[in-house]
């Protein structure tokens, strides 16, 4: 008898968005610990194109051990349709959303049904539709392990030290650089969240945006250095890395912290001499903080805006919108 068949994006290649190729795949078989699961959206996030790049645009040293024809992407949202016999917690019609096998790279979500591992899931929220669900996964629990909780005890490839998320309340100022991208527009709601004071920056068509999810003060990097701006704050979450990141640092009181999300635009040593602390961290797939997630994204106090979206047949067009820039909130592609 014949493999079933469902449609799925696959490299055969490495290169531009053009490599994106939409095809007829068999329908993955769940191994023990997963669930199968039929995609209704599918998130667009950086390494999907570290990945279809072959890694050359990838931050630190990363090698693949993907082995190419593979299914690109990490985060979906969907409707589970079968379960391994060892799976507790799923059932054939529940609603889910995950980050998948990261940082395998292998997590296989542009297609119409992902083999996904329990444990990377979570119950989708029924407050939100498969769409903003499918945008909250790998940004959201980056955000998250990085300002509230790491949640794992794994081995960083940035750094040997366990990063440790600084104390957020109503007496800290944290600056979000890269507030209105997939990362920084959830860690923005997050530091409210805890009751922090935040700064956002970012280009300035996303000033009222920013500023409709909670944040105190706008700065325009475009017009503005934010160094010139504002001084001893507590907190640097830095989405955007590069040149840019070691003048961030004269924002910070001694004492504060800095966290690159990309690592690699701020030495150590210059951190040291003004008393900053530097941290970064990998994210990993995590179903159980997936879930602390779901329940703000629930009650809306956390809310995921969604830039665009593409049908998964035209996952090449998203790209192509991502790699324009300017990315406000999350590009999701839909399988249904
Ligand atoms: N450590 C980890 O495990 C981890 C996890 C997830 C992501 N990341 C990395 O984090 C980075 C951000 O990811 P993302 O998904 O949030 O990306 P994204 O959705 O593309 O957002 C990037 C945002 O940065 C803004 N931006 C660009 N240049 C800027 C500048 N000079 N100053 C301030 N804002 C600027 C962009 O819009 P405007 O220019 O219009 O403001 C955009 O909104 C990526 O490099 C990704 O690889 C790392």
């Amino acid at each position: 008898m014949s493999a079933r068949t469902m449609r799925a994006i696959r490299l055969h290649e490495h290169g531009g968005p053009d490599v994106l190729r939409y095809e007829e795949v068999p329908i993955p078989e769940p191994g023990p610990g997963e669930v199968l699961v039929r995609v209704h959206a599918a998130g667009v996030n950086p390494p999907d194109w570290y990945l279809r790049d072959g890694m050359t645009t990838m931050p630190g040293e990363w090698k693949s051990t993907v082995s190419l024809p593979v299914i690109p992407g990490t985060d979906v949202s969907g409707v589970v349709e079968t379960v391994a016999a060892d799976v507790e917690g799923f059932a054939p019609g529940d609603e889910v959303f995950g980050l998948l096998r990261f940082p395998s790279f292998k997590g296989s979500a542009y297609a119409e049904y992902v083999a996904a591992p329990a444990s990377d899931l979570a119950h989708k929220p029924a407050g939100i539709d498969h769409v903003d669900a499918a945008g909250a996964p790998m940004a959201g629990l980056t955000a998250w392990q990085f300002l509230i909780d790491v949640g794992h005890d794994h081995p960083s490839p940035f750094q040997e030290a366990r990063h440790q998320p600084t104390a957020l309340d109503a007496d800290t100022t944290v600056l979000v650089n890269g507030a209105a991208g997939g990362v920084g527009h959830l860690a923005l709601q997050l530091a409210k969240w805890k009751g922090a004071r935040v700064i956002a920056v970012a280009s300035g068509a996303h000033a009222s945006f920013l500023h409709e999810l909670g944040a105190d003060r706008f700065i325009d990097y475009t017009t503005s250095r934010p160094e010139e701006l504002v001084n001893d704050i507590d907190l640097v979450l830095d989405t955007v890395g590069g040149p840019g990141s070691a003048s961030l640092l004269r924002t910070l009181k001694r004492g504060g912290a800095q966290f690159p999300v990309l690592p690699g635009g701020v030495g150590e040593e210059e951190a040291a001499k003004l008393g900053i602390t530097l941290s970064s961290a990998q994210v990993r797939s995590n179903g159980a903080q997936l879930a602390e997630l779901g329940r703000l994204l629930d009650t809306g106090t956390v809310q995921v805006a969604i830039d665009s979206t593409f049908p998964l047949s035209d996952a090449r067009a998203a790209h192509e919108r991502a790699a324009r820039g300017h990315i406000r909130g999350k590009i999701v592609l839909t399988a249904t």
